[in-house]
């Protein structure tokens, strides 16, 4: 055979390795309160379960190997928490209420004269979406309709309902109102995050699984989540003090926070858990972007090292690199081989791409667990 068709054929087949599993979950079969049985996961593994789509209740429902079990708790519990969020997903961070806003029980927010109030989401005011045709990325919408069809309306016309999220954008904003005389009250994108329920592990994962009339919101005690019998298991709110077996979940990917040379990570991680991680694929990535999101150096090592008489970038679990998300001038050009050998590290901000660092650069980095 062609010796380069028999590389390539040799490529494709070491590199259609697809992995992607962010947590791996342990079913504990012991009766505790939830309480308990957080504190025992977060001992033993890393927290109780969370579960973030149907793939992940799938799983979890495996580990689960006793049928006969009726009632378990997951990592889901209620919280008072008053949270607003941005109609294009971005948390609210910044803030902006009128003195003593908000103050009703209402799941949305106007501006008026540059402050916020809580509005009732049924109420027809004119609005402002955020758009990329217009200089200012601002339409006014002339028209009065309720909140939920004003934003229908931007994302359909424009982008969204305006977001406001830091005080240039609010003088903008009004800035943009006082130049086109409109001085009435207007919807902005904000809204009350209705779903009081929180993830043990502090994962913002929307996913619900709840049963029928479920949850109980006429129940005040049943703060806490099981799941519940027969093959579906789908989800039921039930009180916290209850004694059930539980799940809990272990993170494959470990971010550590010490400032390490390559070779320390590397220490590190085989003697804790298993090795630094390997990125063979691009869902692997976004995982590792999540995760990355919270270190404190600008870029954290990878399991990945230079082959430098070969020229060559590999994985420390052997593979050669397929999958590659070099940034520009990284990864691709000879290194000096006379100069300390590189190794590969992901960038903690901007687009989270690999760079090539010396060896002897101190970063935080990430464990995989196996
Ligand atoms: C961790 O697990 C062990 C046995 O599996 C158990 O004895 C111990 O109590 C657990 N730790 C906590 C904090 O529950
Ligand atoms: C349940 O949670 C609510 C807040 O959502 C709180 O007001 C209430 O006291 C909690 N009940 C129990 C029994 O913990
Ligand atoms: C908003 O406008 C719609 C359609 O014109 C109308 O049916 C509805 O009653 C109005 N809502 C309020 C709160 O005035
Ligand atoms: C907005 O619409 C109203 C009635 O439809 C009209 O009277 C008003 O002039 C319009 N305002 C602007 C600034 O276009
Ligand atoms: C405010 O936003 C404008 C436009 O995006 C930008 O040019 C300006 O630098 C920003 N000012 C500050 C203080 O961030
Ligand atoms: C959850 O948080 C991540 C960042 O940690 C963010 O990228 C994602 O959009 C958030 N998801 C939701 C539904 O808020
Ligand atoms: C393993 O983890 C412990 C606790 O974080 C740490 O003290 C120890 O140094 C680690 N092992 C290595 C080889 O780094
Ligand atoms: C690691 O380095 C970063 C950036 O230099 C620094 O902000 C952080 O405090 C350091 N962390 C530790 C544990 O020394
Ligand atoms: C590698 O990427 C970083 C970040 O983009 C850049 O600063 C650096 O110049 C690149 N290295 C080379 C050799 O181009
Ligand atoms: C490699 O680095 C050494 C030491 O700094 C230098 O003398 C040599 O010219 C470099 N080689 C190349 C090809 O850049």
């Amino acid at each position: 055979m062609d010796q380069t068709l028999y590389l390539i054929l040799l490529l494709i087949a070491l590199c259609s390795i697809s992995e992607c599993v962010q947590r791996q979950y342990h079913f504990i079969n012991v009766l505790k309160t939830w309480t308990e049985a957080q504190r025992f996961c977060r001992k033993n593994y890393t927290d109780l379960a969370t579960v973030d789509n149907m793939n992940d209740m799938n799983e979890l429902k495996k580990s689960v190997n006793d049928g006969g079990v009726q009632y378990i708790w997951i990592g889901l519990q209620k919280t008072s928490v008053d949270k607003w969020q941005w109609s294009s997903g971005e948390p609210a961070l910044y803030l902006n209420w009128g003195s003593g806003q908000p103050d009703g029980r209402v799941e949305c927010a106007m501006m008026r004269n540059g402050e916020w109030h809580d509005w009732s989401c049924s109420n027809n005011l004119t609005f402002i979406c955020s758009s990329s045709n217009m200089n200012t990325g601002l339409v006014f919408v002339n028209q009065t309709k309720n909140w939920r069809d004003a934003q229908s309306y931007c994302r359909q016309n424009h982008i969204d309902l305006v977001s406001v999220r830091n005080q240039n954008e609010s003088q903008q904003i009004q800035k943009f109102i006082n130049d086109n005389h409109r001085s009435n009250d207007v919807w902005i994108g904000l809204f009350r995050v209705r779903d009081p329920w929180q993830w043990s592990d502090q994962s913002n994962s929307s996913f619900r699984d709840w049963n029928t009339d479920e949850p109980d919101i006429i129940g005040k005690l049943k703060n806490c989540t099981v799941i519940g019998p027969n093959a579906l298991r789908r989800w039921h709110a039930d009180s916290c003090n209850n004694q059930f077996p539980f799940v809990c979940h272990e993170d494959k990917l470990i971010l550590i926070k010490e400032n390490l040379t390559w070779p320390e990570a590397l220490r590190h991680c085989r003697q804790n858990y298993t090795d630094l991680v390997s990125v063979h694929s691009v869902e692997m990535q976004e995982e590792v972007m999540n995760v990355v999101k919270r270190a404190s150096t600008e870029a954290v090592w990878l399991g990945l090292h230079n082959y430098c008489q070969m020229n060559m970038w590999l994985w420390l679990s052997g593979e050669i690199v397929c999958y590659q998300n070099w940034a520009p001038g990284n990864g691709t050009t000879p290194e000096n081989c006379s100069l300390t050998k590189r190794k590969g590290a992901l960038q903690s901000g901007g687009d989270q791409r690999w760079i090539s660092l010396p060896e002897t650069h101190k970063l935080n980095f990430i464990c995989s667990r196996s």
